[in-house]
């Protein structure tokens, strides 16, 4: 694995090159391709530019606040949708899309866009969600997925990746061509969708004669496939300037690393805008949002642990501060690694730790994201801004990086400990220049600016608040919106912390306070003091935030309500925009959605068991889920209403287990007549062979899972015992081998095993033959374009003891079908080569009659492969969004490894004495929440004393009354006719 502190932007800071001509594109105002063959109607001519400061859609600067998004990741196209609307809900409003080459081509030439593959309908989800996508096709991704993105066929082929070598670009064209297609037709620029951006490659490091080239190659692609909007890189600046420029080359940034172990242990944050160039704007291409987590490892609970609320608030304000108009935060939504989706390292969670977990449960940094997004939507000002020299605080140990708007004279002073790790509770007081005048901030004898450990402020200055100007307050701005006939802003502060705002009108306002009108603070907490200063005009308020405090400003140009909260309740309100004007929703636990057709405002969304809202919205009757809510219209002019909570999830116990042995591969008499014969000598691997023939794997077109082996040699008494080299990659290595069907070992770790053969079993004059059982983890990546993902898996070598080289004749099998694999719905990386997957007993409808009836759970002596299957009929709530899985529970003493299927989709690699993980979701849509479920699992068992099965129960990681309807993936079922017997 990649040590991240060999990450370019930590090792070296931006790498950036003397100024040469900008590339042509929409950014530099060259002229727009013609558009593709068959893009739709074009609604009318969009733009997308840029300059020093931000990106420009429609010539409107925008501050684009991006999660990153697997599609990939989620097999259930009804989910994207949950994740997309999750995303928007948290005031995101672009999403990066990477796309992964190998998850889409089997073969060369052979490319799937349906189904669980449909990029089209992602895109169309994400325009319809008002979401821009930033689209990354690659070619190579890294992404911890298998290959780093690239199919496992091109592991076969010669030629450099990654490079200008023209049989590798021969193949790279051929991806980009087809998915080039699909992302023009949702182009913006073309007014056929909100695709903005178009990334090349992935943080490639090359910027000699020969990296630039390839680059040139790319981007020339890209062109000349009609992409027309702004060509971006996350090359930490290599691409900025010279020949191959790209329109923006932006940083990755991870300063936390990926070692989940230690997650109260911080590093510093970065100052991304390290060689920043004047002409293009500041951004993070991939900004650290969680981390992932090796075999092993410590669990994803530590990764969301490190990367925490604490952690976003700290550091995505810091990239506020330095200058940061583009955020994009990798991952917002992991996903998980089904079937053999991933990179060896990792295993099938992909939960990274995000905001979104991989269950679709919102994390608590959401909250925090939500909290800065609403923040950057809502303050247009922050999209523009120079550096401030602001004096410094009176407290050394906290530092105010101070920046303004040049034309709106509106500041954002981010406040943060200068030792950004420190833990410390600590106060100051900060300089504020505003309206002619110097602020000593707060101004409130005995109150200070406060932070409290690992925490970040960023106190806005000089900001017109609706019809009012705000001078500055010591509370964060959530989101502020004209709504009805009031300016509308929810600032929000520490529980119990002092608050001070301070706005400018020309005469006294009337200032009343609801939930707390009494004006002594020091007898009620919650309550509001006002002064007035003729001479400035200046109205402070003075507050504690607790709870909900609302303050009525009338008098001015139009009535203004300030809702003043405490953090934890600034995270209950919700906003979406609609036709007819913004909404503020306090409650529920999703606002998924808003409409008004001006008589009726229609929310979607999810519920948990607490029904309360209060809306601030456009006049008319409210429905939630298009049910219509009896309201009672509050004195600040908000509706507050229940709408319906969820109901309890029961849910069955899995039971009538059926199990059968099966491993025949392992048989003597085993028919092997049909399996590919190893008789290739040369490879194009990077893996040299230790033994020939050659016996990799992927050089038989089994790029997937487990592939047998069997070696028949004739006995001449001499032989003692096989040496077997064998290589899985990552940290679940896995090997077994049998001689003449008697178990001779297994192995975990990648090399040479020796295996001795016992007494009596060798058949001399006679036949034998040697089994062997591998296991394909991932293809490496090719993170240092070095070809990495041509590591051979699979059989290295086998040598036999006491006979000459070449005594032994191979032949090996996995997946069915191998590059045509014979269920395209579920695709190239779904299943591997056991005896089982190609018989199809993990599908449903597959006859288990014969099978062994069994419960769990159950030992088993047997080494080698065996199944367990049963069905579940499930009557899950209707109208709720309930997230399920299913958890094995085991003692790790116990040497076995299973894949569990359920309804024929690879959900999980468990490893029994590995872990870390033990529970797997199962995205619905994949899982039938009001139908039979089949579940099926193969067992590997190492040994012949532990194995078995421990105990396998659905879990359920959280339902909500809901408006998401979720159809069924096409699941083929089990067909004879496909299917060896
Ligand atoms: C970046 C890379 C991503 C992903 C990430 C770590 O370097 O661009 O693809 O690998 O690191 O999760």
């Amino acid at each position: 694995m990649r040590d991240p502190a060999r990450r370019p932007l930590l090792r070296r800071g931006l790498a950036i090159g003397a100024a040469v001509a900008l590339l042509a594109g929409p950014g530099s105002g060259a002229p727009a391709a013609p558009a593709p063959v068959g893009t739709p109607t074009a609604r009318a001519p969009h733009s997308v530019t840029y300059d020093g400061y931000s990106f420009l859609i429609d010539g409107r600067r925008t501050y684009l606040w991006s999660g990153e998004f697997h599609s990939y990741r989620l097999p259930s196209p009804d989910l994207w949708l949950d994740v997309l609307q999750k995303m928007r809900a948290a005031g995101f409003n672009a999403v990066s899309l990477y796309f992964d080459w190998g998850y889409h081509s089997p073969a060369p030439g052979v490319y799937d866009f349906t189904g669980i593959r449909d990029i089209d309908r992602l895109l169309s989800m994400a325009d319809s969600l008002g979401l821009y996508v930033i689209a990354r096709p690659g070619p190579y991704i890294n992404a911890e997925v298998d290959g780093g993105g690239f199919p496992g066929w091109l592991s076969t082929k010669p030629g450099d990746n990654r490079r200008d070598e023209p049989r590798y670009l021969a193949y790279s064209d051929e991806w980009q061509r087809r998915i080039d297609r699909i992302i023009a037709r949702h182009q913006f620029t073309n007014g056929t969708g909100s695709v903005i951006q178009y990334q090349v490659e992935n943080e490639y490091f090359d910027n000699g004669p020969d990296g630039r080239a390839y680059m040139k190659h790319l981007e020339d692609r890209a062109k000349a496939d009609g992409i027309t909007v702004p060509l971006v890189g996350n090359n930490n600046g290599a691409f900025q300037t010279g020949h191959a420029a790209l329109d923006v080359d932006s940083p990755d940034s991870y300063p936390q690393g990926f070692d989940c172990s230690h997650p109260a242990t911080w590093r510093g944050v970065p100052d991304i805008s390290r060689g920043r160039l004047p002409d293009k704007p500041l951004g993070t291409a991939e900004f650290q949002g969680g981390a992932f987590d090796p075999w092993g490892g410590p669990g994803y609970d530590k990764c969301a642990e490190l990367i925490n609320d604490r952690f976003a608030d700290v550091f995505y304000k810091q990239n506020i501060a330095v200058g940061a108009t583009l955020q994009s935060l990798y991952m917002t939504y992991g996903g998980t690694n089904w079937g053999w989706l991933g990179m060896p390292q990792n295993y099938t969670s992909y939960d990274y730790g995000a905001a979104i977990s991989e269950t679709r449960r919102l994390d608590p940094k959401y909250h925090q994201d939500k909290l800065i997004g609403y923040f950057a939507q809502a303050v247009a000002p922050l999209t523009k801004t120079d550096p401030l020299s602001a004096a410094p605080t009176d407290n050394a140990g906290i530092v105010d990086t101070a920046r303004a708007n040049p034309d709106t004279g509106t500041q954002f002073h981010v406040l943060r400990h200068a030792d950004s790790t420190a833990v410390t509770r600590d106060s100051a007081h900060l300089t504020v220049d505003a309206g002619g005048r110097s602020y000593t901030v707060p101004q409130q004898p005995g109150t200070a600016l406060t932070l409290d450990g690992r925490q970040s402020k960023v106190i806005l200055a000089g900001y017109d608040l609706g019809k009012a100007r705000l001078r500055y307050s010591t509370s964060e701005l959530m989101t502020d919106a004209a709504i009805g006939d009031q300016d509308v802003a929810v600032l929000y502060g520490d529980h119990d912390s002092d608050g001070e705002t301070v706005l400018h009108y020309a005469t006294r306002p009337t200032v009343t306070a609801t939930d707390g009108a009494a004006t002594d603070r020091a007898a009620t907490g919650g309550a509001v003091t006002s002064t007035w200063d003729p001479t400035t005009g200046d109205l402070r308020l003075n507050y504690r935030h607790t709870g909900l405090t609302r303050v009525r400003i009338t008098g001015g140009d139009r009535p203004l309500l300030l809702l003043l909260a405490d953090t934890g309740t600034a995270k209950t309100f919700w906003r979406q925009d609609t036709a007819h004007g913004p909404v503020l929703l306090r409650g529920s636990h999703l606002l998924r959605g808003a409409a008004s057709d001006g008589t009726t405002l229609a929310l979607t969304g999810d519920v948990g068991t607490d029904g309360a809202i209060e809306v601030l919205g456009p006049a008319g009757a409210l429905t939630w889920n298009g049910t219509k809510v009896s309201t009672h219209r509050t004195d600040t002019g908000s509706l507050t209403g229940t709408v319906p909570t969820a109901a309890p999830v029961t849910l069955p116990a899995l039971t009538d287990w059926r199990h059968t042995q099966d491993s025949p591969e392992a048989r003597p008499g085993f028919d092997d007549s049909g399996w590919r014969v190893a008789d290739r000598n040369i490879s194009n691997s990077t893996t040299g062979p230790v033994t020939l023939p050659v016996l990799f794997a992927d050089d038989y077109g089994f790029h997937t899972g487990s592939t047998w082996y069997r070696g028949r040699f004739t006995g001449t008494d001499a032989e003692t015992g096989i040496t077997l080299t064998t290589q899985s990659g990552g940290g679940a290595a896995a090997s077994s081998a049998w001689l003449n069907g008697t178990f001779l070992g297994s192995s975990t770790t990648d090399g040479p095993t020796t295996y001795a053969f016992p007494a009596g079993l060798l058949r001399s004059g006679g036949d034998n033959v040697v089994s062997v059982l591998t296991v394909d983890m991932g293809h490496e990546e090719d993170y240092e374009a070095s070809n990495g993902n041509k590591a051979a898996r699979g059989l290295l070598g086998a040598s036999l003891l006491g006979a000459p080289p070449g005594a032994v004749t191979w032949r090996l099998q996995g997946n069915l079908g191998g590059e045509t694999p014979v269920d395209p719905v579920r695709g190239p990386l779904a299943v591997g080569g056991l005896h089982g997957e190609r018989a199809g007993y993990m599908l449903p409808g597959y006859p288990t009659k014969d099978w062994t009836p069994t419960r769990l759970p159950a030992t088993d002596p047997t080494p080698g492969v065996s199944w367990y299957t049963t069905t579940v009929p499930l009557d899950l709530p209707a109208g709720q969004d309930t997230s399920l899985g299913l958890t094995v529970t085991d003692d790790p003493s116990r040497r076995y490894r299973a894949e569990i299927f359920v309804n024929g989709w690879h959900l999980g690699n468990y490893v029994n004495y590995l872990g870390p993980q033990h529970s797997f979701p199962v995205p619905n849509g994949i899982l039938d929440p009001h139908g039979t479920n089949t579940v099926a699992i193969a067992v590997w068992n190492l040994d012949g004393s532990t194995g078995g099965l421990g105990e396998v129960a659905l879990t359920a990681y959280g339902s909500y009354a809901s408006s998401l309807a979720v159809g069924q993936n096409d699941s083929p079922r089990y067909d004879s006719g496909r299917y060896e017997p």
